[in-house]
């Protein structure tokens, strides 16, 4: 049961991740967003995602404007949102009931039931700019 509640750091976002950033970005972190337990909704700071059937002494924090205006965006539209900062990029994605969770989650199907906030740095350091080479 617990298995379920854990997230598959996952294949799928690494796929995500290559396919619209190309191969040179890594996932850095993912923080699982709460907003079933928290109003208002905060991320639970954690290195590893935390087991969600465990969340009572996890510490939180609270979410950054980025995080704060994507919550509204996946629950009116958008599946994800990305902010693209050059040398890193954050991205929140929706974590919303599917007909496995509802034996346990008594929402409709397709609620909003969470989030996941993902920061992504870049595998390898950019290769040097010869332009900036030293005078001397
Ligand atoms: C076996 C029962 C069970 C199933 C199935 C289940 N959950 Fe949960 N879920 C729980 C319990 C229990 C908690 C902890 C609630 C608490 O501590 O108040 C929880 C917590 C969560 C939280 C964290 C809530 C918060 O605000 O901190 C999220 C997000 C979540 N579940 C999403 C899902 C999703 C998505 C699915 C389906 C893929 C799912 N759950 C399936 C029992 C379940």
């Amino acid at each position: 049961m617990i298995g379920e509640h854990h997230h598959r750091v996952n294949r799928r976002d690494e796929q995500f991740v290559q396919k619209n950033f190309g191969s040179n970005w890594i996932v850095e972190r993912i923080e699982l967003i709460s907003l079933l337990k928290h109003s208002p909704p905060v991320a639970y700071v954690t290195d590893t995602l935390p087991i969600m059937d465990e969340l009572t002494n996890v510490p939180t924090r609270p979410l950054n404007p980025f995080e704060a205006r994507s919550l509204e965006q996946l629950r009116t539209q958008e599946d994800i949102t990305i902010d693209d900062r050059g040398h890193y990029i954050r991205m929140v994605g929706s974590l919303r009931a599917s007909s496995d969770c509802l034996k346990c989650h008594d929402v409709p199907r397709g609620t909003l039931l969470g989030a996941f906030s993902y920061r992504l740095r870049a595998a390898s350091p950019a290769p040097p700019n010869p332009k900036l080479k030293s005078p001397l």
